[in-house]
C-alpha cells in the first residue's frame, strides 16, 4: 500500500523573518510515518518545519507554508491508497507579505489582513478525485464528537481522529495523545493515554483493515 501523511505546523510568513505558526512539533505525524514504514509500505511524509528527522525508509517532502503544503499533496496524491492529514495547516495567511522587515514606530498597535488559506483535506476527495482511504485529524478544545463528526461529513473522510488539544499533557508537542476514532462504517473507537509511536501503529492498522474493505467492495 502507499500512504501520504501531512505533519508538523506550517508558517505563514509576514515578513523577512516574522510567521505566524503553531505548537505542532510534528510528533504524531512522523510517528504515523514510522509506522507505515516499519509495516513495509511505502510512504511519503509533506512535512511542515519540524526539528525531527525522517523515519528511515520514508519520502520526506519538506514545505514551509500552506499553499506549498498543498502544492505538494495535489503534485503527490496519484496513486495513494491511504491519506492521513495530521498536519497542523494554518487556517489563515497574510494577504501581503512585506519585502522588509517591517519596523515598529512608537507606540500603539499593528493590524495584519489575513485570508483563509486552502482547505487541503477538504479538497482531497472532490478537486484532487482521491478515491482511496482519507483520514483527517481533528483537533478541539470544545464539543470534540459532534465537531468531529462535521469534518468526517463536510471533509468527506472515511476516518477522523480527534484529540482534545486544551489538555496540555497530551496533544501538541507532546509524546503521548489521547484520541477517539471516528469512522463512517463503525461506532466511536476512544482509546486510552498512549504514546504517539504506539498509538500510530493503531491508526495505520486501521487504515489498512478499511483500505481492504473498499478494495474488496469495488
Ligand atoms: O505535531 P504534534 O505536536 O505531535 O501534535 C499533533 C497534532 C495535535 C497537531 C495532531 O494530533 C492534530 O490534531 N492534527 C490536526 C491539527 C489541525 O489542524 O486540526 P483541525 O481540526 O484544525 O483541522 C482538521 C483537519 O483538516 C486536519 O486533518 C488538518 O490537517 C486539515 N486541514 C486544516 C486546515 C487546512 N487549511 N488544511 C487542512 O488540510
Amino acid at each position: 500500500m502507499k500512504f501520504l501523511i501531512t505533519a508538523g505546523p506550517t508558517y505563514e510568513a509576514i515578513d523577512p523573518v516574522r510567521f505566524i505558526g503553531n505548537r505542532s512539533s510534528g510528533k504524531m505525524g512522523y510517528s504515523l510515518a514510522k509506522a507505515v514504514a516499519e509495516k513495509d509500505h511505502e510512504c511519503i511524509l509533506i512535512s511542515g518545519p519540524t526539528k525531527l528527522e525522517a523515519p528511515t525508509g520514508v519520502e520526506l517532502i519538506l514545505v514551509e507554508s500552506a499553499e506549498e503544503m498543498y502544492g505538494k499533496v495535489v503534485d503527490n496524491i496519484e496513486g495513494v491508497d491511504v491519506g492521513i492529514f495530521c498536519a497542523a495547516v494554518s487556517d489563515f495567511t497574510p494577504v501581503k507579505i512585506s519585502k522588509q522587515k517591517v519596523k515598529k514606530k512608537g507606540k500603539g498597535t499593528w493590524s495584519i489582513e489575513l485570508k483563509k488559506t486552502e482547505d487541503i483535506l477538504g479538497s482531497v476527495r472532490g478537486e484532487m478525485n482521491f478515491k482511496g482511504v482519507l483520514v483527517g485529524f481533528a483537533a478541539e478544545t470544545e464539543n470534540l464528537e459532534s465537531n468531529a463528526k462535521n469534518k468526517l461529513e463536510t471533509k468527506k473522510c472515511d476516518l477522523i481522529v480527534a484529540n482534545d488539544v486544551s489538555n496540555k499533557e497530551i496533544g501538541f508537542n507532546s509524546e503521548n495523545n489521547i484520541v477517539t476514532i471516528f469512522s463512517t462504517r463503525e461506532d466511536p473507537l476512544a482509546l486510552p493515554l498512549m504514546t504517539k509511536i504506539d498509538l500510530s501503529v493503531v491508526i495505520v492498522e486501521h487504515c489498512l483493515r478499511l483500505a481492504k474493505i473498499l478494495i474488496n467492495d469495488e
